[in-house]
């Protein structure tokens, strides 16, 4: 089988490296990958949000699947325009995307279904959502409607903060048309979890679950990113906990989303809070999540591309899905700077000194001839495995520590608690 796989960070590193595992597929390509990808796939230099490109390559290549992991091109509808054209693509359908890409959808959604989520107001009128900011209950948490990299939720302490938040987003369209849109929504407290799961519009199947690290230096201070890290799983849940989950958040909303004509299928991710009132959703997204697919793939025990089978053929409830016992740590190695402006095309050292049963999931890289380089704001994923989480997390500051590239910035806090 011949695979293809769109996007080109340390998430797309880890569903090619659980792939290449499979011995049904023979030749793997990536577009447009990275330095590490190019260790196992092919690496095409076209863009994950190039459409038309793909779908070319995908035909000319005689792709049999295509495995779409970022959130552009699936909000775009990459999924529905390679099912046009006969080849057959993971991941959800637009229309179904759309859980991620709009926040008011969801929210709405949410709200219909009663699935539990923090009590909210959508609006897309300046003027009516600073007369709710002058009047609500602080801190008041304020989000763009859209797609907006992980930066378009500002949590308000004060009301002169979410005032400027929602001018800046309304007004000043910080984040273009993601913000034109807002949520306004109450502020709720309790420890964070990931919850990923397949699922193939019917069933669900959770992952183990991961927990990652936000912000961009230790005990979470500094700007919003991407993730600096991973652990999983994120939490010790007893059976009354998953029961509680699966009843009134997983199959709710995938029941949800067939009820509305939009059938689910591909990876669905649960931002979860774990309030004194229950779990609660703090989000969707439409895939899996990075780094958290860096921490829960290496775990994952069954073939990738038998579950994905299973789910574009819907019969999900017919496989078991084994997972190892154990953890996963991964802390990224990002470009000093990050997420606000940093330098790239620095040489990385050490790459080869990564103790052999460590995982170095590349992001940000780029080959030059013998010599790795820098190329993005997350350069690396650096992984490990252990017994407990706290063994993980050992083992991936070793690796860390040999490996160097000028302006070098991890957390070292990756898998405490805040
Ligand atoms: P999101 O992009 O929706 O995941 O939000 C980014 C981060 O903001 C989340 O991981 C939470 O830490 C925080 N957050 C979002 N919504 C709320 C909320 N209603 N109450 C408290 N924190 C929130
Ligand atoms: N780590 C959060 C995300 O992938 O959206």
């Amino acid at each position: 089988m011949r695979v293809l796989i769109v996007g080109g960070g340390g998430r797309e590193h880890a569903i090619a490296w659980k792939l290449k595992q499979s011995p049904r597929i023979s030749q793997l390509f990536c577009a447009p990958g990275n330095a590490g990808i190019a260790e196992l796939a092919a690496c095409v230099p076209i863009k994950a949000t190039d459409l038309d490109a793909l779908v070319r390559f995908a035909r000319s290549e005689t792709i049999d699947l295509v495995f779409v992991a970022p959130d552009d091109p699936l909000a775009l509808g990459l999924v529905d325009r390679l099912e046009t054209a006969g080849i057959r693509a993971f991941g959800p359908r637009s229309h179904a995307a759309v859980l991620e890409s709009s926040k008011a959808f969801a929210k709405d959604l949410m709200r219909r279904y009663r699935i539990p989520t923090a009590d909210y107001q959508v609006f897309d009128d300046v003027k009516a959502a600073l007369a709710h900011v002058a009047g609500a209950e602080l801190p008041l948490v304020v989000k763009a409607d859209g797609l907006a990299l992980g930066k378009g939720v500002v949590i308000a302490h004060e009301r002169e903060e979410a005032r400027a938040a929602v001018t800046d987003m309304m007004v000043n369209s910080r984040f273009g048309q993601a913000g034109q849109k807002l949520v306004i929504e109450s502020f709720l407290s309790g420890p964070e979890l990931t919850l990923l799961a397949f699922t193939d519009g019917r069933t669900i199947h959770p992952m183990v679950t991961s927990r990652d690290h936000k912000r961009a230096c230790d005990n979470d201070q500094g700007l919003n990113t991407g993730g600096m890290g991973a652990v999983a799983p994120g939490a010790d849940l007893d059976e009354n906990a998953w029961r509680q989950l699966r009843e009134t958040i997983l199959q709710p909303t995938v029941d949800a989303m067939r009820a509305e004509g939009r059938p689910f299928k591909g990876v669905l991710y649960f931002g979860l809070m774990l309030t004194q009132d229950g779990p609660k959703v703090i989000e969707y997204n439409a895939r899996f999540g990075d780094p958290e697919a860096q921490v829960v793939l290496p775990l994952l025990e069954t073939d990738l591309l038998d579950i994905i089978e299973a789910i574009l053929d819907e019969r999900l409830d017919q496989l078991e899905i084994r997972w190892k016992s154990g953890a996963a740590c991964c802390v990224v190695a990002a470009s000093g700077g990050y997420p606000a402006a940093y330098q790239t095309g620095y040489p990385i050292l050490g790459l080869d000194k990564v103790p052999s049963d460590c995982l170095v999931f590349h992001a940000g890289t780029r080959r030059e001839g013998d010599a790795v380089l820098t190329s993005g704001g997350r350069v690396l994923g650096v992984t490990a495995l252990g017994r407990t989480v706290e063994e993980a997390v050992g083992r991936a500051y070793r690796a860390l520590d040999v490996i160097s590239f000028k302006d070098m910035h991890a957390r070292r806090d990756i898998g405490r608690r805040p």
